[in-house]
């Protein structure tokens, strides 16, 4: 008989210890180490109790069905998922408190049950009262959605095994959840695994699909979802910044569609809006005729996104010069500023740089490098870039400005957004995308485009505008001294 034995579980990765520690090993975390009752998910008594069963072998051939899918009713809720949820899967959806994760869920469940289906939200954290005005306030208290408080998981799926099988459940969220299996407290890492576990068997068992919603945590105190990962089919994760209304979904892992599409959305006083064209939402606040900024014709996904990138380049007290980037890859910048200095004869050492990515998304994409050349050049010689321009493409470390996938896509909505003209790769002007209307410049090394920016720069100084007499190629050499 296996007696209980106590240890210390890692509320953040999950990783058991016999002692307690400050900091975590395996994930590097500080004091997010918990006492729990690590004996597993499944009681020995049900362990040694339990005869096996048998069951049928299938052959690979087999005729399975295409699997299925709901869809949600919101375009861009589809679009992330991959089409729809599917029969019997598990979707974890992760962000920070606050981000909007129940508004979108009450909208869609909404919209689902609307259409007939049976949907039930079982929400952990709050009242009924206060999912109800909720729905209200959205004004979707009319739709046939089943809604109950409830923490305990054996209560929950005794409940749904009677009747019709619900087509999707929303449990929100799994940090509130707890069952009888298991001894720890709520919301610590065991509790949340066994939770999960209880509720994925349930899905697989029934075809149901089914919602997690999981809190992102910094201090650890709540398990974060990070456990609940590897076991559900698909993680969404919701974000967004605090200060502004876009929201974004984006799929982290999904067993049953892409990774790299994203949805937006917008957070207003009647809840989640879509945004079906994100290029016009990311370039609606664009500051026409500043320096520092270029408008990057990027893909997320299978649809191009135009987003405004804004550098600030500005002299330095500091011995070590600062670098600060919000959306992009802070390691791509440090590549971008290394080969300015390297092969165009930048200097930017003696220079704090800033990039921003606007709107709050996130690029991931490697052809963001020329539109952030093109905005870091751009400020360092306070020269505007013609507000009328697009860029893309990809800078290699010897400098040469490499092509980059889906070029027709990332004009086409360029086209479509009355810009005129793209700064792009050299080697994607053979493609098909003459008929998009646009004047192409095609560069082949980044040196070519500093030499232009810097060439504007120096037309603005002769200019009569006494503000910016100073704006010449000289400026653009200041950090040498
Ligand atoms: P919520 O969905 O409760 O967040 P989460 O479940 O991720 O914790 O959203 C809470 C925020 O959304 C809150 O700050 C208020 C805001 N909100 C709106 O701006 N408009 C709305 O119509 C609703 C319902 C919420
Ligand atoms: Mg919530």
């Amino acid at each position: 008989m296996a007696k209980n034995t106590l240890s210390f579980v890692c509320q953040n990765c999950g990783a058991a210890y016999n002692r307690w520690q400050g900091k975590c090993e395996s994930c590097g975390e500080w004091n997010t180490l918990a006492e729990e009752d690590a004996t597993g998910n499944v009681p020995v008594s049900i362990r040694s109790k339990r005869k096996g069963r048998t069951f049928a072998l299938e052959s690979l051939s087999g005729k399975t069905q295409d699997a299925p899918r709901l869809s949600s009713g919101m375009t861009e809720l589809d679009r992330v998922t991959g089409g729809g949820f599917v029969r019997g899967s598990v979707l974890l959806v992760g962000g920070d408190p606050g981000i909007g994760k129940s508004t979108l869920l009450t909208q869609a469940t909404s919209l689902m049950a609307r259409a007939g289906h049976r949907i039930v939200y079982i929400s952990g954290e709050e009242a009924v009262a206060q999912v109800r005005l909720r729905a209200e306030r959205l004004g979707l208290s009319d739709a046939p959605v089943q809604l109950a408080a409830e923490t305990s998981v054996e209560d929950i799926v005794s409940t749904l095994s009677e009747g019709a099988v619900p087509r999707l459940i929303v449990i929100d969220s799994i940090q509130t959840m707890w069952t009888d299996t298991v001894e720890s407290a709520p919301g610590t890492v065991t509790q949340v695994r066994a939770s999960a576990q209880a509720l994925i068997r349930f899905a697989k068992k029934t075809g149901a699909a089914i919602i997690l919603v999981g809190h992102v945590t910094k201090d650890g105190q709540i398990a974060g979802p990070r456990v609940v990962e590897h076991m559900v089919d698909a993680v969404l994760s919701f974000e967004g910044e605090g200060s502004q209304q876009f929201r974004i979904l984006r799929a982290v892992k999904n067993r049953f569609g892409p990774t790299d599409e994203i949805g937006v959305f917008e957070m207003t006083g009647l809840g989640l809006r879509e945004v079906t064209n994100p290029s016009e939402l990311f370039l609606s606040e664009r500051d026409l005729g500043t320096p520092g900024t270029a408008v990057f014709a990027g893909i997320e996904g299978t649809r191009p996104v135009l987003v405004e990138l804004q550098a600030l380049v500005a002299p330095t007290s500091l011995g070590t010069p600062r670098r600060a980037v919000v959306g992009w890859d802070p390691s791509r910048l440090s590549m971008v500023l290394a080969v300015l200095e390297a092969h165009c004869g930048v200097k930017l050492s003696g220079h704090d740089v800033y990039l921003n990515v606007a709107g709050g998304l996130r690029i991931h994409e490697p052809a963001a490098d020329l539109a952030a050349a093109a905005a870091l050049v751009s400020s360092l010689v306070n020269a505007q870039l013609p507000t009328d321009a697009v860029y893309f493409g990809e800078i290699s470390l010897s400098g040469v400005v490499r092509p980059v996938a889906q070029t027709p896509a990332r004009l086409k909505e360029a086209a479509k957004l009355g810009f005129q003209r793209a700064v792009l790769p050299e080697s994607a002007r053979g493609e098909p995308a003459g008929d998009a209307g646009l004047s192409l410049n095609a560069i082949n090394s980044l040196t070519t485009l500093v030499a232009e920016i810097a060439a504007r720069g120096s037309r603005r100084g002769d200019s009569s505008a006494p503000a910016e007499k100073n704006a010449t190629p000289a400026r653009f050499r200041r950090g040498e001294g």
